[in-house]
């Protein structure tokens, strides 16, 4: 399975998925969203499933957790690019 989404031609991106322990309060609409990049505690707190890497066909699912997010607690970060 590749982590890398073609961002022109000849060149990659990897995303990688964080939740702020700080932050995070619990709101459960991130796990909602996507399953898959997030994993719940024992107090329904969130954290990055693995290291958090976004799959290609995840990456609009991320940007949908992180713009549903109420306490701003995801960030979605660019990796890294080659080309
Ligand atoms: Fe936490 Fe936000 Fe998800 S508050 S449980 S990271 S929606």
């Amino acid at each position: 399975m590749t982590e890398r989404q073609p961002l022109i031609q000849g060149a990659f991106v990897t995303f990688r998925v964080h939740v702020n322990p700080d932050k995070c309060q619990g709101h459960n609409r991130c796990y909602s969203v996507s399953p898959e990049l997030f994993d719940l505690d024992e107090l329904g707190m969130s954290n990055e499933v693995g290291e958090g890497l976004v799959p290609a066909n995840l990456v609009g699912a991320a940007r949908l957790a992180v713009a549903n997010c109420p306490e701003h607690a995801i960030s979605l970060i660019q990796a890294e690019g080659e080309s």
